[in-house]
């Protein structure tokens, strides 16, 4: 799922402050990138950014048939600084049942995120497709990534980013969701 989320821009600055203080991040699947602590939901300026990401998530809880009584809990949410050349490995993001990115910074071509056959043997036989085919049924999903835009995938689901080939940084935040039953119920 695909959505729009604007008026974080500040963030950017923030991301550097944080970065300035903290070079060595948190290494993960990032190759030449910088990855800060997963804790960022725990951060002042990033709390109204955490809530319009779980309003979201919650229309993917709807869209997904979850019941009403469980509403969606952050359990990470990181920013990651790729400069010109830097990528991220094959990953998937364990234990949690939503993930998702929202783009602060991408340039053009600084880098697709690109989702991958969660099932092997799917691709042992398979017939050409037409260009326009569904995704549905593709082996791989190249999404290209547009400023202030947010989305969400399946945690289970493989993906990479591609390398950084413009002459500028590619600012994301990136986060984790789990269910929680809503104390309200
Ligand atoms: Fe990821």
């Amino acid at each position: 799922m695909m959505t729009e989320v604007t008026g974080h821009g500040h963030l950017v600055d923030r991301l550097y402050e944080i970065k300035a203080k903290d070079e060595k991040g948190m290494p993960r699947s990032n190759v030449g990138g910088w990855h800060s602590s997963d804790e960022l939901y725990k951060d002042e300026e990033f709390k109204s950014t955490v809530g319009d990401i779980l309003l979201k998530a919650k229309e993917c809880f709807n869209h997904l048939d979850v019941q009403d009584k469980y509403v969606p809990e952050m359990t990470g949410l990181w920013g990651m600084i790729n400069p010109p050349g830097s990528r991220n490995n094959i990953h998937t993001h364990p234990y949690n049942y939503l993930s998702g990115v929202y783009y602060l910074k991408v340039p053009p071509k600084s880098g697709n995120l690109v989702f991958l056959e969660p099932k092997p043997q799917a691709e042992v036989l398979s017939p050409p497709k037409k260009k326009d085919a569904s995704v549905h049924i593709a082996h791989s999903v190249d999404f290209e990534p547009k400023q202030n835009s947010l989305i969400f995938f399946p945690s289970w689901l493989q993906h990479e980013v591609k390398t950084n080939n413009s002459d500028e940084d590619r600012i994301i935040l990136s986060f984790n969701i789990n269910w929680r039953e809503n104390a309200d119920n």
